[in-house]
């Protein structure tokens, strides 16, 4: 059964139009992933570089099998545990995936989206969706529809609308495409879950080295960034900041604030940020455009701690240019 507004968005998408919609991480924009004509639209929209290849979404693991030539024990063992839900995987590609959407590489990232309204998407388009994050390329993820109109209103057929999304950040992207599993992007799944089913992951930084293959292209450039510079802080430091502040604040400048414990600083934009990992992700995106969204220039963010569970928040930091270590 297709909801009408998502029937519409069906047909918006066999049509060769662009859709963006709800996923349990960020929004996506979505095309027929099929469609060459339709998959280079999503390229333009964003700005996004040819170079940087885009993610399909399917219904389950027969539909990973319409794009995967092959899929690996690996990757079934993790499809068992982990979908529908925040993990992509890259697999060798099927000839009819076009270069549009893998950037010209034999290989091809998928991924079974939890999301209900995604989930009924795919499944009235009955077509494999392309989809990257619904932003302009370098610019903040989306996990509300309004964010997504504000940066790519214009360019859109329809937006479906499902409210704040529930994880927050992308998705874990694994590798499985050699012969052994490689972390290309912390994300909504944390690296210890995934190595507990199928053990250790290469990481990028030693993947970069030249033992394994090429970490993944969307890696290599600075992300997710706010239009604010972004400094780290330790809690001890808090008395520093809010002097810091003040005094930006005074010469004309608009200051934001991201921490734990905001009692008694006064800044254009003071974010209580949460201590859990999973709350905090669910929250930063938000938190970055409320930023930009309040123009300021300068933002101050609290360390977060070490400790797997906050790896991909740390990774989102440090690519949003915080200065100075995030974690
Ligand atoms: O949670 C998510 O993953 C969201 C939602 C909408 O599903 N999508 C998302 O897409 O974050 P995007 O395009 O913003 O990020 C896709 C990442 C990029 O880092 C890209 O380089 C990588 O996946 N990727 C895609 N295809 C690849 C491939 N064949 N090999 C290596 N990396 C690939
Ligand atoms: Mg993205």
């Amino acid at each position: 059964m297709c909801a009408a507004a998502v029937e519409e968005a069906a047909a918006i998408i066999r049509a060769g139009g662009l859709v963006a919609f709800p996923t349990e991480t960020v929004y996506g924009l979505g095309a027929d992933a099929l469609n060459t004509i339709a998959v280079g639209r999503i390229y333009v929209a964003k700005g996004r570089p040819a170079f940087n290849p885009l993610i399909v979404h399917v219904d389950d693991v027969e539909g990973v099998r319409t794009v995967a030539r092959h899929v690996p024990p690996m990757a079934e063992a993790l499809a068992e545990v982990f979908w529908p839900g925040p993990l992509t995987l890259v697999l060798p590609k099927r000839p009819l995936v076009p270069d549009a959407v893998t950037a010209g590489l034999d290989s091809v990232a998928v991924r079974v989206p939890a999301h209900a309204v995604a989930r009924m998407l795919i499944a009235c388009a009955q077509r494999p969706i392309a989809a990257p994050s619904a932003n302009a390329s370098t610019r903040v993820s989306p996990t509300t529809a309004a964010h997504v109109v504000q940066q790519l209103g214009a360019s859109l057929d329809l937006i479906l609308d499902g409210g704040p999304t529930s994880v927050g950040i992308e998705s874990t992207v694994v590798d499985l495409t050699g012969p052994r599993p490689v972390l290309l992007r912390p994300g909504g799944i944390p690296r210890d879950a995934i190595e507990r089913v199928v053990g250790e992951l290469v990481l990028v930084s030693s993947a970069a080295r030249g033992d394994v293959p090429l970490p993944s292209p969307g890696m290599m450039e600075r992300h997710y960034a706010p239009q604010a510079q972004l400094v780290a802080f330790d809690a001890e430091e808090r008395d520093d900041i809010a002097a810091r502040i003040a005094a930006h604040e005074r010469s004309g400048g608009r200051a934001a604030l991201l921490a734990h414990d905001v009692d008694d600083v006064t800044a254009t934009c003071v974010l209580s940020m949460p201590r859990d990992s999973e709350a905090y992700a669910r929250k930063l995106y938000a938190a970055l455009h409320t930023i930009d969204d309040a123009q300021c220039d300068l933002a101050f963010v609290e360390r977060v701690p070490f400790g797997v569970q906050w790896d991909a928040v740390r990774d989102r930091l440090r690519r949003a240019g915080v200065a100075g270590d995030a974690g």
